[in-house]
């Protein structure tokens, strides 16, 4: 099984998650603004990761990659997506990108894993949480740094078995 995490990150908070993922999966670890659809093509799994701009905007190096990502066929591809966030500050967009990664990734056929607990947040209202769960692993490194560790690595083991 080949797997890329494919992150993009302003200030290195989604990268320094990006990397922790791919460590405990053994993953290929491949920043978008360098990536090209011929690359990733070759591998069975990709875990997607962006953090959250704007009003719940992509982060920037995805703007120019996501037209080319709903344009591959993922079909028999397994895609999960992250992404670090504000929960406190922005409650209504929180996430909001791993919504735009997870629409772009289904429409281009994927089979879509890595759904994640909403427990220990307070007050989210966006639609990043879609029935009682978020649609990926998302992280608030700023205001809940001493959760990410213990995020990511129980995200990991879900998906471990995803992907088995
Ligand atoms: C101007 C500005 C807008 C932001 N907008 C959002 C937002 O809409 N939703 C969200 O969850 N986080 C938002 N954030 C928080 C960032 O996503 C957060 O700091 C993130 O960890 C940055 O990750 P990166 O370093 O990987 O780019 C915003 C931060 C700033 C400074």
């Amino acid at each position: 099984m080949s797997i890329a995490v494919v992150y993009g990150s302003t200030t290195g908070m989604t990268e320094e998650a990006a990397s922790k993922i791919a460590s405990i999966l053994q993953a290929d670890c491949l920043n978008v603004a360098e990536v090209s659809p011929e690359q990733l093509a070759g591998y069975d799994a990709l875990i997607l990761g962006s953090s959250t701009w704007g009003a719940g905007d992509l982060q920037d190096d995805w703007d120019a990659f996501l037209p080319k990502l709903e344009g591959m066929d993922l079909k028999g591809k397994k895609v999960a997506v992250f992404g670090t966030g504000d929960h406190e500050g922005f409650a209504d967009t929180f996430g909001l990108a791993l919504v735009k990664l997870r629409e772009a990734a289904a429409d281009a056929g994927a089979t879509l894993i890595g759904e994640a607990p909403v427990e220990g947040y307070d007050n989210i209202d966006s639609a990043v949480a879609a029935d009682g769960k978020f649609v990926g692993l998302a992280l608030d490194s700023q205001n809940q740094p001493e959760l990410t560790d213990a995020r990511i690595e129980a995200w990991c083991g879900v998906l471990k078995s995803a992907l088995a």
